[in-house]
């Protein structure tokens, strides 16, 4: 059952939400949203069919974003408000409400309302395949702590395991976009494309937007700050733009920029896993601390973070692995060392991983993604030595 919550107010979805956990996690699969607009959006991608929507906030454009959202077959919209008076109770039933769920929230009529959907469903057995594309954001609110570079190397390693065309980076980084130089990717088409054409995004489309790395596979949406035409990246925008790729792609990676904003927060929403990246270092750690704390009121559990120290030097006095799992409440799931490596790899536009396949970092990189995709994979065959001079002859040249 593919459950959507749309609310402005956080205590309201997270209630419903917790309500919703009660079930288990394979028989509901749930997704939020803080904006009418972003949910009629991922109503729409995620083929939800069971709706909570509050129309506390605004019941004007409640009641229309119900309408169309009470539209489609099989859907259970399930309406609320803080004040919930007869009036806007009638007016949401003529227009399509299943259910009214009344606040403050009671997880048994969210139990009843859940039980109800999928009475509704098995009526009629024509379930839509669930969308197989899963996502993964790099994040970090300090900057420079390696989240493009990460990005970048765990895309890589996905298609290097799925194949090319499988795999899609964003750089939703609106700020300071890196994604292109890293990768010497000249493209046609840009992130700025994709938003321009939104409304009409389709995979078809998103794919044109794409730049292939060739020597990966992976399908970059690059984006880039020269804007002369000032566009304004919103929530609604690359949320759509997020979903399209998750409905295209079997994984797509997204690299941002080093803020906990609302629009961060909107494309995590959507993200499977998010990897927070830290340095082994106190400025880096209080930062990581504090986006844990954030992410935690926002109901981001152990199962949707894992938490990377990057650059990580064992020089005596530094801050241990345990001491970091120690400050931060939560477990350290990779240690990527420093390595002058993957400044000369960022230098050359290639990833490191492609560069230097025999460095420690690499092997880090892997360890990581075997994790996130769940099983073991092959040890990659020995360099021979032939090979392994005729990869730093072509490094050296930049071939
Ligand atoms: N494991 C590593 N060892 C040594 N240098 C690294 C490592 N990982 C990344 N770097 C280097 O650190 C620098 C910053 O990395 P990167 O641009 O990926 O950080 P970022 O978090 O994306 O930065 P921003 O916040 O500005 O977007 C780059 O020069 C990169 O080559
Ligand atoms: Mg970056």
């Amino acid at each position: 059952m593919r459950v959507l919550i749309i609310s402005a107010h956080q205590s309201f979805r997270q209630q419903v939400q917790a309500a919703c956990l009660r079930f288990d996690k394979t028989t509901v699969s749930i997704r939020t949203a803080e904006s009418m607009g972003q949910g009629m959006e991922l109503a729409l991608q995620f083929e939800a069919q069971l709706v909570f929507l509050d129309l506390t906030r605004n019941h004007e454009a409640g009641v229309l974003s119900l309408e169309q959202l009470a539209h489609v077959k099989n859907r259970l919209v399930a309406v609320s408000a803080d004040k919930m008076g007869t009036d806007l109770m009638a007016r949401a039933i003529r227009t399509g409400a299943g259910e009214i769920l009344p606040q403050p929230v009671v997880d048994d009529e969210v139990f009843a309302i859940i039980e109800k959907a999928m009475h509704l469903q098995s009526e009629d057995a024509v379930m839509q395949p669930p969308r197989s594309g899963k996502s993964i954001m790099c994040f970090s609110s300090k900057g420079g702590v390696g989240k493009t570079s990460l990005s970048c190397n765990i895309a890589v390693a996905l298609s290097g395991i799925f194949g090319d065309k499988k795999v899609a980076l964003l750089d939703a980084n609106i700020q300071a976009p890196n994604i292109a130089p890293m990768l010497d990717l000249r493209p046609v088409s840009w992130l700025k494309d994709a938003v321009a054409e939104y409304k009409r995004l389709d995979s078809q489309l998103l794919e044109d937007f794409m730049t292939v790395h060739a020597a990966s596979g992976v399908h970059v949406l690059a984006h880039n700050t020269n804007d002369p035409l000032g566009v304004d990246y919103t929530e609604d925008q690359l949320t759509k733009i997020l979903l399209v790729s998750k409905g295209t792609y079997d994984w797509t990676i997204v690299d941002t920029f080093p803020l906990l904003s609302s629009l961060n927060l909107s494309l995590m929403d959507l993200c499977d896993e998010i990897i927070l990246v830290t340095e082994a270092v106190v400025p880096s750690l209080r930062s990581a601390k504090h986006n844990l704390d954030i992410l935690q009121q926002a109901g981001y559990g152990e199962n949707r973070i894992r938490v990377v120290i990057n650059r990580f030097s064992n020089f005596e006095g530094n801050i241990s692995p345990e001491l970091c799992a120690e400050a931060l409440g939560w477990p350290i799931e990779q240690i990527i060392p420093y390595d002058v490596h993957a400044t000369i790899a960022t230098n050359s536009g290639k990833p490191y991983s492609q560069m230097y396949p025999d460095r420690k970092i690499t092997a880090s990189v892997k360890e990581l993604v075997e994790k996130i995709v769940g099983t073991h994979l092959p040890k990659d065959q020995e360099e021979t030595a032939l090979d392994k001079y005729w990869r730093q002859f072509k490094n050296w040249m930049d071939i």
